[in-house]
């Protein structure tokens, strides 16, 4: 049984004078636990779109959405914010740290949501968490005295300290320099294979893209299943399984997915 299942998922909203713009047109996907699937797609085909939808923070016009074999469409708003809240991390590209507040306290923020004892260890977890990203000596630092990649370590931690059982990251390197792009993405891979959790990743960067074991491109709303065309920005032995590419170009040919 997969944990996200999408079915015809479609997304429209009307524009002015009565038209509307067809976002995502019947959308199949589904993610397993444990799995990491990437979307690549270029700007404005649907890929935050489609992000939101998975992560509960948007619905579908039509189609079917199932969350661990709960029809999502059927629960009420209170019950979908709960499941989002204790299920779902997201990592976005520009980090969202809340900036008056240290690493620490922005990685023990989702846990004040939390109850009994995760609640009142919080910051025992919390600084367990940083530890685990290499920053547990940076717990006292103010985000804008941390660099890019660490600004993201300390976002990584945060999205996995309830222990979601779905990351969500969109464009999680998109503000980083390719080489501690390529740190952070191995970090969030490793994290998220040891705790289980299932991790979409969305990005332009088809290096990033190869680190995942499933590879779709969305192109003007419309999701299919994709092949890497160039190497995973981690060696491919400790990442697991990556499709490979059925005939490979020479080195120097264009990143393009098939
Ligand atoms: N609520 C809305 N109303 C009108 N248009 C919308 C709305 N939401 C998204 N769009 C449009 O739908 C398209 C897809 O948006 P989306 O943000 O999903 O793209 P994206 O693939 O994430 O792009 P990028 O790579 O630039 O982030 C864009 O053209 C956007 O302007
Ligand atoms: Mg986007």
């Amino acid at each position: 049984m997969p944990l996200i299942r999408l079915e015809g998922v479609t997304k429209t909203v009307p524009l002015a004078d009565d038209a509307t713009l067809d976002i995502l047109r019947g959308v199949d996907l589904e993610v397993d636990a444990g799995e990491h699937v990437s979307i690549v797609g270029r700007s404005g085909s649907g890929k935050s779109t489609l992000l939101n939808i998975l992560g509960l923070i948007d619905a579908p016009t039509t189609g079917g959405h199932w969350f661990d074999d709960r029809d999502v469409s059927t629960l009420r708003s209170g019950t979908r914010d709960r499941l989002r809240g204790a299920q779902v991390g997201f990592i976005f590209q520009q980090f969202n740290l809340l900036q008056g507040r240290t690493a620490l306290e922005n990685v023990m923020t989702p846990l004040l949501y939390a109850s009994g004892r995760r609640f009142w260890r919080r910051r025992a977890i919390a600084g367990a968490m940083l530890e685990k990203v290499g920053l547990g000596h940076r717990a006292e630092a103010m985000p804008h005295r941390l660099s890019g990649g660490e600004q993201q370590r300390v976002a990584i931690a945060r999205s996995l300290v309830r222990d979601p059982r779905v990351i969500l990251a969109d464009e999680p390197t998109g503000a980083l320099d390719i080489e501690t792009g390529a740190t952070v993405m191995r970090l969030l891979d490793d994290i998220s294979s040891d705790t289980g959790a299932a991790l979409v990743t969305i990005t332009h960067d088809l290096a990033v893209a190869a680190l995942a074991s499933r590879h779709y491109a969305l192109d003007a709303g419309v999701l299919s299943a994709a092949r890497p065309r160039v190497e995973a920005v981690a060696p491919a032995a400790a990442v697991g399984p990556v499709a490979p590419a059925p005939e490979p170009g020479p080195a120097s040919a264009p990143a393009v997915i098939a």
